[in-house]
């Protein structure tokens, strides 16, 4: 075989192994049409979607008298199935929107909704009012609107602008129509239609408010993997606000840190700046600034490219420094010979916040000076506050221990939590003190854990009820806090003072075993009469690791929810992470008796050893906003 081909029939068993990748139809419009010419047909492209997605259709039409909106997206979606479905957000006459979603795997090219036929009726006329509005659907403005008489009881004028994104279509329109409401609310709080999101605004300027990229990263890398490239995600401003990119890197030798942040900002228009606040070689730290209104977007730096360059490689001294860049500690750091005039080892921590990034990082490499200065005077770069610190001992005591205490009433009488020591933090963590309690009724479990946590809610303090009452309950306390041996509550009854108001139970007819175990099953077990309002009982484990403790608890009693979990997927409690199985729930409700042991035959999932973690150990800051679309941080 010719050398030629085969990398032609590589790719094309790539291409064969793929079974489960569909071909959907795929394409997108947006078009502004006489109503008097639906329905509509179309024909679209096709496209290969990657493995395991679907096909997806959204067609949404906008009705506005004698104009209609046409909105239609088609393509690749990793969203799951979907019955066809036509929704009517708002209703007319006057202003009306419906829209058709699917999403299909059954086949190639199922997305092949090909006319407007589905989601259009010809509407009746409608008997006019006495208010008369403009109408107009236009991406440009709408000066020359002609007036019409709105029907009855759509008597006031809509004046908006909409929205649509998604599925390959970035579109703003500004609508003016009959509406039924005064709000702004032609939409009827509708925020997505299948892949679209919508969102309307009717501010006066409503056309100068601006979508921009959004999202933000901090993560420590080897030089190497520069220059990088992303892909931002998108947010909506509020009125006059513009959209600002901020890049910063942090050079250290083999290592750089490098700091991302998108979104909308107050700040005022500012040229594209690149700002060297120290200047290598050793460390360096440059950074690339801008703030923009003049379109939708136009935060659009998609790669280091204009602060980086590599650097020649510097003639070297005598001085040898040990090289760090770490939230964690810098034992291991490897040492490096300095540059030529680089001869002062700087070691240091550093801080920055702002623009949904948050974090504080130990630095250690060479400098051209003795003083604790790696910043050279800067506070903020773009939308960041950068600060420094050279009182190297700067990571916190939390105190330490774990408590496990089976007991009745543990829900009721409160009980000493001591700790049973301390321990020195990550530079990225936080103390923590949390309480899980559980109450099956005939006795109750209480697991206390104190010690160090990397958490994104740096300060705060919660109660939370997962299950309960009537029936099992399960509630926790947790606080994290950031100064040395702050998490030092020395009762449960931090957690029992919320628990107070509860309302006593008042007995019902139903009756379920109970247990609470540090096992897979319960062996052996009580039978309690459970409370009114309960409805089934519960049998089932959660498998805990984590703060100290890594087991499965086995539960049994009395449960309300509608569901069978306890703990409704909440994965983590403080430093717990949790994995429910429930294994069966009766729903019998018809009184009396024991309940029936029904047996589903569904096994339960094995337990998992290794819960899956939160990928805190290669992203710096990942996850710090809910804006983050930026990067995979799990890569
Ligand atoms: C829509 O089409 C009808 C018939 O073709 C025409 O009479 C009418 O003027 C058109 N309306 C608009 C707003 O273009
Ligand atoms: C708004 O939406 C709700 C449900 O989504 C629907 O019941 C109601 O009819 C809608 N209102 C109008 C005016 O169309
Ligand atoms: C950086 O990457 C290069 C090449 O991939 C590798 O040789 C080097 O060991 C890496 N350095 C660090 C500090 O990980
Ligand atoms: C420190 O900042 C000033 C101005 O901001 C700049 O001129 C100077 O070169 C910087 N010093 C170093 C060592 O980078
Ligand atoms: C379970 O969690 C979901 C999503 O977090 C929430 O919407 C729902 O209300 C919760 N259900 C109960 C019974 O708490």
């Amino acid at each position: 075989m010719s050398p030629a081909l085969l990398p032609a029939l590589l790719g094309l068993t790539l291409l064969l192994s793929r079974t489960q990748a569909l071909t959907c139809q795929s394409g997108s419009a947006v078009t502004v049409r006489n109503a008097t010419e639906l329905p509509l047909q179309w024909t679209v492209g096709e496209k290969i979607c990657d493995e395991g997605w679907g096909c997806q259709d959204t067609v949404l039409l906008l009705g506005n008298g004698p104009q209609v909106l046409l909105v239609l997206t088609k393509g690749c979606t990793q969203k799951e199935n979907q019955e066809a479905h036509v929704t009517d957000h708002r209703a007319g006459p006057g202003l009306s929107i419906v829209s058709y979603t699917s999403v299909c795997r059954h086949k190639d090219l199922c997305n092949d909704l090909s006319s407007t036929l589905p989601l259009w009726s010809l509407p009746s006329p409608a008997a006019p009012g006495s208010v008369r509005c403009p109408v107009c659907l236009s991406t440009e403005g709408c000066e020359s609107a002609t007036e019409v008489t709105c029907p009855i009881g759509h008597s006031y004028c809509y004046n908006g602008v909409l929205k649509f994104r998604g599925g390959g279509i970035n579109s703003k329109l500004r609508v003016q129509g009959c509406m039924s409401q005064a709000t702004c609310n032609l939409l009827n709080e509708t925020r997505e239609i299948g892949s679209l999101s919508v969102s309307e605004n009717c501010g006066a300027n409503g056309m100068e408010v601006l979508t921009c990229q959004s999202g933000a990263l901090g993560r420590v890398m080897n030089v190497t993997e520069l220059p990088l490239e992303w892909t931002a995600g998108q947010e909506d401003c509020r009125e006059g606000w513009g959209c600002q990119d901020t890049l910063m890197l942090l050079e250290n030798g083999p290592q750089v840190l490098l700091v991302l942040t998108k979104g909308c900002t107050q700040e005022k228009d500012q040229e594209a700046r690149v700002t060297e606040h120290r200047a290598g070689p050793g460390l360096s730290i440059v950074s690339y600034t801008r703030v923009c209104r003049h379109e939708d977007l136009c935060n659009d730096l998609p790669n280091t490219v204009p602060l980086w360059t590599l650097q020649p490689p510097a003639a070297l001294g005598s001085v040898q420094c040990p090289v760090c860049l770490s939230t964690e500690g810098c034992e291991s750091a490897t040492e490096v010979t300095c540059p030529v005039g680089h001869s002062h080892c700087y070691n240091g921590i550093f801080t920055l916040r702002g623009g949904g990034v948050s974090g504080k990082l130990r630095v250690q490499g060479c400098m051209s000076q003795e003083a604790c200065n790696l910043l050279n005077e800067t506070r903020k770069i773009g939308s960041l506050s950068v600060s420094e610190s050279c009182d190297t001992d700067a990571s916190q005591t939390c105190e330490k221990g774990t408590m496990l205490r089976f007991q009745r009433n543990l829900a009721k009488e409160p009980l000493e939590w001591n700790m049973f020591g301390t321990v020195k933090c990550d530079l990225a963590e936080v103390c923590q003190e949390t309480l899980l309690l559980i109450d099956v009724g005939s006795t109750s479990l209480i697991v206390g854990s104190k010690g160090c946590i990397k958490t994104e809610t740096q300060n705060s303090q919660a109660v939370s009820i997962h299950s309960g009452p009537p029936g099992i309950l399960i509630a926790s306390y947790t606080h994290f806090c950031s100064s040395n041996r702050c998490n030092n509550a020395r009762s449960t009854s931090v957690l029992l003072n919320s628990l107070r108001d509860l309302a006593a139970p008042v007995p019902g007819d139903l009756q379920c075993p109970t247990c609470v175990q540090l096992s897979r099953s319960c062996t052996g077990s009580g039978t309690v009469t459970c409370p009114k309002g309960t409805t089934g009982c519960y049998k089932g484990y959660i498998g805990l690791e984590g703060g100290g403790l890594t087991s499965p608890l086995s539960i049994q009693g009395c449960m309300a929810q509608p569901s069978n979990y306890l703990l409704n997927h909440t994965n983590m409690i403080g430093p717990f992470h949790t994995v429910e199985f429930p294994e069966d729930v009766n729903k019998d409700r018809q009184s009396g008796g024991a309940p029936k042991d029904l047996q589903s035959g569904a096994a339960p999932a094995p337990y998992l050893a290794r819960v899956v973690g939160l990928g805190l150990s290669l992203a710096l800051w990942c996850g710090m906003t809910t804006l983050l679309t930026l990067f995979p941080c799990d890569s």
